[in-house]
């Protein structure tokens, strides 16, 4: 099981410290789930020296496609790895919405991220629309297959991919167990039909308004290996219930 907490743009320094001194002791015993949390860049170094001492993880929540020049406002993979992350996100539906990053996008991030050492978590995932048009395993193997055409199935050995339906995120909507479940297992599928093995070493997340109170019906179905929180994760109380009801 793995439990990221994707903090978006929120926080100060302060705010910051409070929280990761809080869930390093919170979370201090559960051996079997993963903690990550994904602080905004500029609050990387700050987490790296706080969890230094803790088993928690820590990644980004974005970095550039390319790997160093003349990119104005970006943060490369290798620099990334510089400071220690262990994760990236990737293709947050955030990023592909508002900062119209294409499946190519993301696919190069992907490779990028996983060729600096720092492991990306494939984020996916249809709008409102797209599931009311009954499209969304066919938006959910698009993006998909984009991201393996370019990097193989063997970039996904160990791998994490976070399916994140667009209408559930921030909005208190969450995704029922059966309906994640469903899109999880098309998504084990999909990986089967490439390398089976590969596709049982893949920790599929799922994420959009994981709270506390419906975490544990999440994590009772089979193709679900944890969560990708996002609001929830800015609570310590919150967050450390979610990774108490991973431990299993
Ligand atoms: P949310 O965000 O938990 O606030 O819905 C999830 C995410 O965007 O990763």
């Amino acid at each position: 099981m793995l439990v990221a907490g994707n903090w978006k743009m929120h926080g100060n320094r302060a705010g910051i410290a409070h929280l990761l001194e809080v869930l390093s002791t919170t979370c201090r015993d559960f051996d079997k789930v993963d903690i990550a949390v994904f602080p905004p860049s500029l609050f990387i170094q700050q987490t790296a020296e706080a969890l230094n001492q803790s088993t928690i993880q820590f990644g980004a929540q974005n970095l550039s496609p390319h790997s160093e020049g003349a990119y104005t406002g970006e943060i490369s993979a290798a620099m990334l790895k510089d400071f220690q992350c262990d994760w990236a996100l990737v293709g947050h539906s955030e990023r592909r919405q508002y900062y119209a990053e294409t499946d190519e996008i993301v696919a190069e991030k992907f490779a990028g991220a996983q060729k600096a050492g720092v492991q990306p978590i494939l984020c996916i995932g249809e709008t409102q629309q797209q599931r009311e048009a009954h499209q969304t395993m066919e938006v959910i193997g698009h993006q998909l297959t984009t991201v393996l055409d370019v990097v193989g199935i063997d970039a996904f050995l160990n791998g994490v991919i976070a399916y994140e339906p667009v209408w559930a995120i921030g909005t208190g909507l969450t995704a029922s167990p059966e309906q994640a479940q469903e899109v999880h297992g098309f998504i084990r599928d999909q990986l089967t039909k490439k390398d089976a093995d590969v596709a049982q070493s893949v920790r599929l997340l799922y994420g959009g308004s994981v709270k506390a109170d419906n975490a544990s019906g999440l994590f009772a179905m089979a193709d679900i290996d944890g969560a990708l929180v996002g609001g929830a994760s800015l609570k310590a109380e919150q967050f450390t219930k979610i990774c108490q009801q991973a431990q299993r």
